[in-house]
């Protein structure tokens, strides 16, 4: 089965990443490659990847005119991603353009980030509703609202979550956190963690223990 763990490679530069790559492979099939490592390495990290068997979730975030972000999503085709971000609240017709792309990777809405407080339930339900309605294939949310997305929008649509912080660990700057099992059992398909695996002082460890309590919680689920 494939793993439901996705590590968030937030790092500087390919050596590193390819360590985490090489440290948790056992355990992790997708990695996600955001902003910090792509803005210094560039297409490097996903061949990579998949030299390495690996896929590559590639977090950048599109946000732009929907001929804009069209193009954006193309080029993540060419670059054979497995899923890619986009922002939502860019609209209907950027969204249609994306899904519009001939073979495009699993697209993901991000509804409100993580790292916002208060009551955000409504508009991330409402984000991920228009997402569906514009072909997207899931959407990316907190902990919290998994649940409600789950009930809302039914099994044929992926639920993505990071805010994944494992028991006793720190919450760093994630506001609405979970653990591994807690999301598993509300409804995630997928959970991304970061600092909590790649900033120990092994990072193969921690990586092992999160799929176990997966594991673990998707089996009491069944
Ligand atoms: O916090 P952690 O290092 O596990 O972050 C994993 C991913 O969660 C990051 O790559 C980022 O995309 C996302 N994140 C977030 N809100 C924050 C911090 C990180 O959504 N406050």
């Amino acid at each position: 089965m494939k793993s439901k763990l996705i590590v968030a490679l937030d790092v500087d530069g390919l050596q590193e990443a390819m360590a985490v790559v090489q440290a948790t492979r056992d355990v992790v099939d997708i990695f996600k490659v955001g902003s910090q490592l792509f803005t210094r390495v560039g297409p490097r990290i996903i061949e990579f990847l998949h030299e390495n068997g690996k896929e590559c979730f590639l977090d950048l975030k599109f946000h732009d005119i929907p001929n804009a972000v069209a193009k954006a999503v193309e080029s993540a085709a060419a670059l054979r991603v497995r899923m890619l971000t986009l922002h939502a609240c860019g609209g209907e017709e950027m969204l249609k353009a994306a899904s519009a792309v001939p073979k495009h990777p699993l697209l993901l809405g991000v509804t409100v980030l993580t790292s916002v407080g208060g009551n955000v339930q409504a508009e991330v339900l409402r984000l991920a509703k228009l997402a569906k309605r514009c072909g997207l294939n899931g959407a990316i949310s907190s902990p919290r609202e998994i649940h409600p997305l789950r009930e809302m929008m039914g099994e044929n649509f992926l639920i993505v979550t990071p805010g994944i912080r494992p028991a006793k660990t720190e919450r760093d700057d994630q506001r609405r956190t979970m653990t591994p099992a807690e999301a598993m059992i509300a409804g995630a398909d997928y959970i991304v963690v970061g600092r909590p695996i790649i900033a120990t002082s092994n990072p193969a460890l921690a990586a092992r223990r999160i799929a176990e309590e997966i594991v673990f919680a998707s089996g009491s689920l069944a």
